[in-house]
């Protein structure tokens, strides 16, 4: 089986109120999308990593790791569907139909390896593919307007994460048919509403995404302490 990395790197990072994208800014000594990028290097599993990047980026020609053998870089999309499908299209000729994607947020810097790897044994002889996630431990509000009209049954709900794992052909054609549809905010759900029921694996809580500005001092602080 051949595996493929996916990481979408082309958004602006509004919410961090800072002045470089999210995925440029200093974790432990090197920018949060190095720090993405070496996990997935370090997994020794991966074929290729597709990486998509903004046209106008100019941070990214500035990494050592643009240069690394095993990275492919690829036109960033207006959304970040957009750009999953734009990596893709880089690794059409390279991937075959039943080859297995991972698509992993470049502002999760925080994955570990045996997450990767526990993602992987567990879905690799699966159809169609599957996620990491979290079981949701907080209470769960239904809200119009400023008031709940209901409150989630929580034992059933998660929360999704990345790595995101599909196989190339099933995913492309879901993220192609579904394009600009709004609902579309990862992988899963464009294959939810193709009619697929993506398998849930569970993750580690630590693997946040870099949203808001305290997030980097909590993934230096998560950093710290895993052992990978
Ligand atoms: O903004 P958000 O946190 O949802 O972004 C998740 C990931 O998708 C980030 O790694 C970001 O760089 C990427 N993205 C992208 N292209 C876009 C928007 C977001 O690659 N147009």
């Amino acid at each position: 089986q051949t595996f493929w990395a996916v990481v979408p790197a082309a958004g602006v990072g509004k919410r961090m109120n800072a002045n470089r994208p999210k995925q440029y800014l200093e974790l432990g000594g090197q920018t949060v999308l190095e720090q993405t990028l070496a996990r997935l290097l370090q997994a020794e599993v991966f074929r290729g990593i597709a990486v998509a990047v903004s046209e106008e980026d100019g941070y990214w020609p500035d990494l050592p790791i643009a240069r690394h053998p095993q990275i492919i870089r690829a036109p960033g999309g207006k959304e970040r569907a957009d750009s999953v499908l734009s990596a893709l299209h880089a690794l059409a000729g390279q991937a075959a139909t039943d080859d297995w994607v991972l698509v992993h947020d470049a502002a999760r810097p925080c994955l570990t390896i045996t997450d990767i790897h526990h993602l992987i044994a567990t879905l690799r002889d699966d159809p169609i593919g599957g996620i990491l996630a979290v079981a949701s431990h907080d209470t769960l509000k239904n809200v119009q307007g400023e008031s709940i009209i209901g409150t989630l049954d929580r034992s059933y709900i998660w929360r999704a994460l990345t790595p995101q794992m599909f196989r190339y052909g099933l995913l492309k054609s879901a993220l192609q048919t579904q394009q600009g549809n709004p609902a579309i905010t990862d992988e899963a759900s464009a294959l939810e509403l193709q009619g697929w029921q993506p398998k849930i694996v569970a993750g580690r809580p630590d693997n946040i995404k870099i949203t808001r500005p305290e997030d980097l001092a909590l993934a230096e602080f998560y950093r710290a302490q895993q052992t990978l």
